[in-house]
């Protein structure tokens, strides 16, 4: 299976993709990373990609004179890949309709808190904030709200009272890659059924 990768920052998910790929093998694994794209320049998860010799696009908002204009170019970009599954590991962009309308049903994404509690761009302040003593990472595909399509696979977190953000997010996140590679393999390599919210992973 054909992968793309949409990212925004350190592609640390990404990554893992990466090195279970380089450790299993495409086959055994079931899907390759055929490219990565991103929503501006200069960020880690870019460099990763071509360090792995993989192809990458970055498609910024601010170059086009629409958000729908940005989304047709956002989508026409990752088609050109031919994509079986989109993954967004940390892609801090809402996708339009026409995205959607193409890759909806084979796009993945992470969030970084046991939704529906504390969707949006600061779950894991957000999560923080509210004292919450359990928290987590989630892998679902993206509907046309935010945070809010059918889950996949979830990974609980214990919140410390030392914790602040970025401990607690770096904490998930340990979680939240080996959550994603091993959800992204299974569908990969399994197919699946989304009906209404139940995902069935044959
Ligand atoms: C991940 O925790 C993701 O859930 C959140 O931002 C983080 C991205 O991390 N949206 P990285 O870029 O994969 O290192």
């Amino acid at each position: 299976k054909r992968l793309v990768v949409l990212v925004s920052g350190s592609g640390t998910n990404l990554q893992a993709l990466l090195d279970e790929i380089d450790a299993l093998g495409v086959e055994a694994y079931g899907a390759r990373v055929v490219a990565v794209g991103a929503d501006r320049t200069g960020i880690e998860g870019l460099a990763r990609a071509e360090r792995a010799g993989i192809p990458t696009f970055v498609c910024k908002v601010k170059d086009h004179g629409s958000r729908e204009d940005w989304d047709a170019a956002l989508t026409g970009a990752v088609a050109a890949y031919e994509p079986d599954l989109v993954v967004s590991a940390g892609f801090m962009k809402i996708v339009g309709k026409e995205f959607l309308a193409r890759f909806g049903g084979r796009f993945v994404n992470t969030h970084p808190a046991l939704l529906p509690s504390f969707p949006g761009a600061h779950g894991v302040r957000d999560a923080l904030a509210y004292g919450a003593r359990v928290t987590g990472c989630t892998v679902h595909f993206v509907d046309d709200g935010v945070d809010t399509g059918p889950i996949i696979a979830q990974g609980a977190v214990e919140v410390r009272d030392e914790d602040d953000e970025s401990a607690l997010h770096e904490r998930i996140k340990e979680v939240e890659r080996r959550l994603l590679v091993e959800v992204v393999g299974r569908l990969a390599r399994n197919g699946y059924r989304i009906e209404g919210r139940k995902v069935v992973i044959q």
